[in-house]
C-alpha cells in the first residue's frame, strides 16, 4: 500500500479465452460491487479476440477492460498488428505492455516498449509497463540493475494524457508458483519508488506499482501488504471469477 494511492488489481488473460464463454467475465462484473468498487480499481486485460464483447458488457460497471500489447503506430501498413485506437474503440482502457512474455516470444525491446507505451499515454489510456529479473539474473544479485535499465529505457519521460503503472514481475515467479519473499519485495518496490520519484519528482510517489507472479488467494494479503506495492497484475488466477474475486476481498 501507499498512502493516497487506490489500488489496482488487474487480470492478464493472456491467450485464453473465447467469446462463447464470457461468464467469469460476467460474475466479475456482477460481484464487483460498490462497496470494494470505491476501494481499489479492477481491469481485466483480454485477447483482443474478446474485446469488443467484453466492452459491451463491462459498459456499465465499474469493471475496466484492457489489452496486453499494441502497435506503436495508431494506423497503416501494419499486418496483423492492432492500435490503441482500435483498442479504444472496442471500450478498453488500458494495455499490458512490455510483459516477459513478449519480451522473450517475440523480442520486444526496452525501446519499442517505451514506444507502445507513449501510443497509449498520449490516446489518454493506462499503460502497465511490466519490468522484472530473470532467475539467473537474481541469482547474480543484478535484480535492482535490471529493473532500473527496464524503467530507464521502456518508461517514457511523460505520462502525457495517460497514467503510467508498472508491474514488478520477477519472471521466475510467473506462473511457476513461487513468489519472493517479502522483503525482497519490499525492497525492489522500494527501490522502483524511489527511483520514479527522482525522475518524476512528486509525481513518481503517485504512480501505482503492482507486484506480479503467482499471486493468489492465499498469498494476496500478504503481498497487498507490502509498503509500495499498490495492487496486482495476476496472470492464472485472474481465469477464475472466485479466484480473482478472492484476491480482490483482500481489500474489503
Ligand atoms: P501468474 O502470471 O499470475 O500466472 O504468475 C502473472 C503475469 O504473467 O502477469
Amino acid at each position: 500500500m501507499t498512502p493516497g494511492i487506490k489500488p489496482l488489481v488487474a487480470g492478464n488473460w493472456k491467450m485464453n479465452g473465447l467469446n462463447s464463454a464470457m461468464d467469469e467475465l460476467e460474475v466479475m462484473r456482477d460481484q464487483f460491487k460498490p462497496g470494494l468498487s470505491a476501494k481499489i480499481d479492477m481491469l481485466i486485460c483480454l485477447p483482443f479476440t474478446m474485446l469488443a464483447k467484453a466492452g459491451e458488457l463491462t459498459s456499465r460497471s465499474a469493471v475496466k477492460i484492457g489489452a496486453q500489447n499494441c502497435h506503436k503506430e495508431i494506423k497503416g501498413a501494419h499486418t496483423g498488428d492492432i492500435s490503441i485506437e482500435m483498442i479504444a474503440d472496442c471500450g478498453a482502457e488500458a494495455v499490458i505492455v512490455g510483459h516477459s512474455e513478449r519480451r522473450t516470444d517475440h523480442g520486444e525491446s526496452n525501446a519499442q516498449i517505451c514506444e507502445k507505451a507513449q501510443s497509449v499515454l498520449h490516446w489518454g489510456h493506462m499503460a502497465v509497463i511490466c519490468i522484472g529479473e530473470s532467475d539467473e539474473q537474481r541469482k547474480q544479485g543484478a535484480t535492482l540493475d535490471v529493473l532500473k535499465k527496464q524503467m530507464t529505457e521502456s518508461v517514457p519521460g511523460s505520462a502525457d494524457n495517460g497514467e503510467i503503472v508498472i508491474a514488478y514481475e520477477p519472471i521466475w515467479a510467473i506462473g511457476t508458483g513461487l513468489t519472493p519473499t517479502v522483503s525482497d519485495v519490499e525492497e525492489a518496490h522500494q527501490f522502483m519508488r524511489s527511483y520514479l520519484i527522482e525522475r518524476f519528482g512528486e509525481a513518481g510517489n503517485a504512480i501505482r506499482l503492482l507486484y506480479g507472479g503467482s499471486v493468489k488467494p492465499s498469498n494476496a494479503a500478504e503481498l497487498m501488504g507490502i509498503n509500495n506495492v499498490d495492487g496486482a497484475l495476476i496472470g492464472g488466477a485472474s481465469l477464475k471469477a472466485d479466484d480473482f474475486l478472492g484476491i480482490c476481498a483482500t481489500y474489503q
